[in-house]
């Protein structure tokens, strides 16, 4: 806190330079010190003050080992009193009185600048402090405050320097703090017990230059500080606030964040921070990549992103700033190399490097496997898209609905829904060719459609990164895929066409769907469904790769249309849990980040097209895996399917249940829930029935304060290797997934919450275990500070 020491010492020799000659200090003055020496039980550092004190000519002052004391005077009236005692100063006796003390302190009109700090003062911060109309600084940290901040302190509107740290205050934060004292440039209330939200008005104060709210109990999201120019200094460390990273203005010079609920990714605005020097964020829940450039602002000094889960990779050649002294990247998922600038010898003085626990290469045991960091990433490699609008739902597109299966074979045990017969004879077909590649990538859309898109929502794009782009086949290439659809890659069958693998010309697999067009589907809704078919992109579906049209000679109308997806090759995810081999089955952390994949591809599918895709009858025979472990919904409720089986099938009808079409989207996280339910017990779930034997074992494991039953529900094969508290948070949101009421199912968003919380407590909980089988490089501090974070059920609601 240099800073503010900085602005005492301006202050001091702003009124030392005014000081006229030395004049005796009015009497009544003397008076008053006196009796606040008595007030304050005779502290040792103003032994030394008697009524025959020359205060204003200096002899007020002490400063030693315990303590240290100062009067300023301009001509004969007191400005600033400063007493300090030693840190961690008893409380005062019984028969102190801090209203007497303030009574008292108000005897000294002129005063500016109060301190008294850790001298043992206690009760409730009195409102009768305004009648000190002048103050501009008041500094009464480390001492026994209790309450609230009262009210009357509004009307100290001089105030500029507010510190009430190290007190025993609390209650909600007042909003007319951010109002009322248009001076106000330094706000610190660190290390008392203020909880609730940081009032909005916060965010409107012209002057506040710091703003340290450390250490408290406070949550939410921090108001938007965008508009406060001068504000330079916020510190939040040690709250529960969270979880968006709060709204800065650029020219912020330090940013503590640490141990808080703060997630999703670093804002990229950052790293045009140009006065930035110290950054802290360790502690948190960021997930996402790490911004190697924050290592390169010209002033940064300081960084610490320890203990939280950015992935990405650095390389020896990433640049650091000349003024970097200290980095910690410990904890998280990084790869690649520390990069030379922060290794060289030859920067002086060296810079502090702290990278363990991540997947950096490195020799001297400090670093974990690489797959590690891979698979986590893999976990928490999209953020999700928070921005779900309000799509008015169409019940209509749910009623009676036909899955498209987008089979992928696997090698083990995939159970291949499609009847598998002789095809039918093709030779027959008129084929013309679909436009070319070139004229139709995915930009060759007729431009109306894609004006047309409303809104491509975050989800969208993050989640279809690494898969190929979007674009239109040509018949010859897919008859090249396929070797003239030959009868051996047929892969199924139905009444609407039929699915084939393939492998096109670069390598790819693929899986092809035919579908027989119907002469009455107008153009326009047909161009409609190629566009959402266009967007069912995302690292957690089978994605849709491109389709070919194949037309009619004599009219040309398109007669077939033919839909290319991923092809996914590495088993169902029942083929890993349940029906697995004792080797090949998933541990807890991968079947936690399967579950995560499902529920981000679920979300995808409700938030992230339109119109969103519900009641996709989801089930864990149709949860794909590709060789990284990551889940994919392979079988979705494509529109062109259900509309074109709505009247020729009177709907397949949910295997598990029958919700209302209105909460189509709650009967995917029911049948989530059953997926759910088998990734946890191991058991294979082909029935209602077992669903509801099963959920009576889960609310009896949950509740279960001896953790006994947790673990024997659990499948055997992971029981050993997980943590009780994220076993539960996953039973726990399994058990509202499988609420019998729709409207009491957790939204998605809450179950990915609750999911990523699980896998990040299984994390931590590894990492504790591997740090503590020995060779570990995780420092005593950052475990103390890990214990020290929040409950986590406190988290969840
Ligand atoms: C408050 O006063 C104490 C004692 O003089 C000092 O150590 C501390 O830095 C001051 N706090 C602020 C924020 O200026
Ligand atoms: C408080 O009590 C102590 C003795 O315990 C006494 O010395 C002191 O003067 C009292 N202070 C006041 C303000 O009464
Ligand atoms: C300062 O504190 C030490 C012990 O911490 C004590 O021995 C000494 O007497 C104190 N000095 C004064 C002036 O009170
Ligand atoms: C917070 O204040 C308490 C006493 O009020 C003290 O024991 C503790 O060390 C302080 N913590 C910090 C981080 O300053
Ligand atoms: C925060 O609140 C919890 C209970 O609500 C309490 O146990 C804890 O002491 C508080 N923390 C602080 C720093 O006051």
């Amino acid at each position: 806190m240099t800073r503010r020491s900085h602005l005492l010492l301006i202050f001091g020799s702003v009124f030392l330079a005014l000081l006229p000659e030395t004049t005796q200090l009015q009497p009544s003055q003397v008076w008053t010190l006196i009796k606040i020496q008595q007030l304050l039980n005779n502290p040792p550092m103003l032994s030394h003050w008697r009524r025959s004190t020359d205060f204003c000519g200096g002899a007020g002052g002490f400063m030693g080992p315990n303590g240290s004391a100062a009067v300023l005077c301009y001509g004969d009236t007191v400005t600033q009193l400063h007493i300090a005692g030693a840190p961690g100063s008893p409380p005062l006796p019984t028969n102190f009185s801090i209203g007497a003390l303030v009574t008292t302190l108000s005897r000294l009109p002129d005063l500016k600048v109060l301190t008294l700090s850790s001298i043992g003062l206690w009760g409730p911060l009195p409102g009768k402090l305004s009648r000190l109309a002048a103050l501009e600084i008041v500094n009464v940290s480390g001492n026994y405050l209790y309450g609230d901040i009262p009210r009357g302190m509004s009307r100290l509107v001089g105030l500029q320097t507010l510190v009430l740290d190290g007190n025993m205050l609390g209650g909600e934060l007042p909003a007319w703090i951010g109002t009322a004292l248009p001076s106000l440039a330094v706000l610190s209330l660190r290390n008392n017990t203020f909880h609730g939200a940081v009032p909005e008005s916060i965010g409107s104060m012209p002057s506040l230059r710091s703003l340290v709210l450390a250490s408290n109990n406070l949550s939410g999201n921090l108001p938007d500080m965008s508009r406060m120019t001068n504000l330079q200094a916020i510190d939040v460390a040690g709250n529960s606030l969270g979880p968006a990273f709060p709204k800065l203005g650029r020219k912020v010079v330090t940013v503590v964040l640490s141990r808080n609920r703060f997630a999703g990714g670093l804002p990229e605005a950052l790293s045009s921070f140009y006065l930035l020097e110290r950054l802290d964020v360790s502690w948190n829940r960021f997930v996402g990549p790490f911004t190697p450039a924050l290592l390169s602002l010209p002033s940064v000094r300081y960084i610490s992103i320890a203990g939280n889960r950015f992935t990405g990779t650095l390389f020896d050649k990433t640049p650091c700033g000349e003024n970097l002294q200290f980095v910690d990247l410990s904890l998280n998922l990084l790869m690649g190399s520390v990069p030379t600038c922060l290794r060289s010898p030859e920067r002086k003085p060296a810079t502090v490097v702290l990278v363990s626990t991540n997947c950096l290469d490195s020799s001297d045991g400090s670093q974990r496997p690489s797959p590690f960091c891979q698979n986590q990433a893999l976990a928490v490699g999209i953020v999700p898209g928070k921005e779900r609008k309000n799509i008015g739902r169409q019940a209509g597109v749910v009623a009676g609905i036909v899955m498209a299966i987008l089979v992928a074979v696997s090698a083990v045990g995939f159970i291949v829904v499609f009847s598998v017969r002789k095809a039918a004879t093709k030779g027959s077909k008129a084929r013309t060719l679909a436009p070319s590649e070139e004229e139709s990538s995915s930009t060759g859309y007729p431009s109306k459609m894609l004006a047309d898109a409303r809104y491509i929502s975050q989800t969208v794009k993050l989640g279809a990164l690494g898969i190929p782009s979007y674009r239109s086949f040509s018949l010859v290439e897919l008859e090249a895929a396929t070797n003239n659809f030959e009868n051996s890659y047929l892969l199924g069958q139905d009444s609407h066409g039929e699915m084939y693998r393939g492998r096109l010309g670069n390598g790819t697999p693929v899986t092809i769907r035919t579908l027989k067009i119907k002469r009455s589907q107008t153009t326009q809704s047909f161009n409609r469904h190629i566009e959402t078919i266009s967007r069912l992109r995302h690292q957690n579906l089978v994605s849709a790769l491109g389709h070919c049209f194949e037309y009619d000679l004599d009219d040309s109308t398109v007669t077939q249309l033919y839909i290319v997806f991923e092809y996914v090759q590495n088993g169902n995810l029942r083929s890993r849990i349940s029906q697995g081999t004792e080797g090949c089955k998933l541990t807890w952390s991968q079947r936690i980040s399967a579950a995560i994949g499902i529920a981000k591809g679920i979300q995808f599918l409700h938030g992230g097209i339109i119109p969103p895709l519900v009641g996709n009858d989801l089930r864990i025979t149709n949860i794909l895996l590709d060789q990284n472990h990551v889940a994919k919904i392979g079988s979705y409720n494509i529109p062109i399917l259900a509309e074109a089986m709505k009247s020729d099938q009177g709907g397949a009808g949910n295997k598990f249940q029958s919700d209302s079409p209105m909460y189509g989207d709650k009967t995917d996280i029911f049948d989530f829930g059953v997926i759910l339910l088998e990734v946890v017990s191991g058991k294979t779930i082909t029935s209602m029935y077992e669903v509801d034997i099963l959920k009576e074992l889960l609310a009896w494991a949950i509740a279960d304060e001896d953790r006994v039953r947790r673990r024997s529900f659990a499948d055997p094969a992971v029981s050993k290797g997980c943590s009780d508290e994220s076993l539960r948070t996953v039973l726990e949101i399994c058990q509202r997934c499988l609420a019998k009421e729709a409207l009491q199912r957790p939204s998605v968003e809450d179950v990915l919450w609750n999911l990523q919380f699980a896998a990040q407590v299984q994390d931590d909980w590894e990492v504790e275990a591997w740090s503590s089988g020995g060779g570990s490089p995780v420092s005593s501090s950052s475990r103390a500070s890990r214990v020290a974070r929040p409950s986590p059920l406190n988290l969840s609601r």
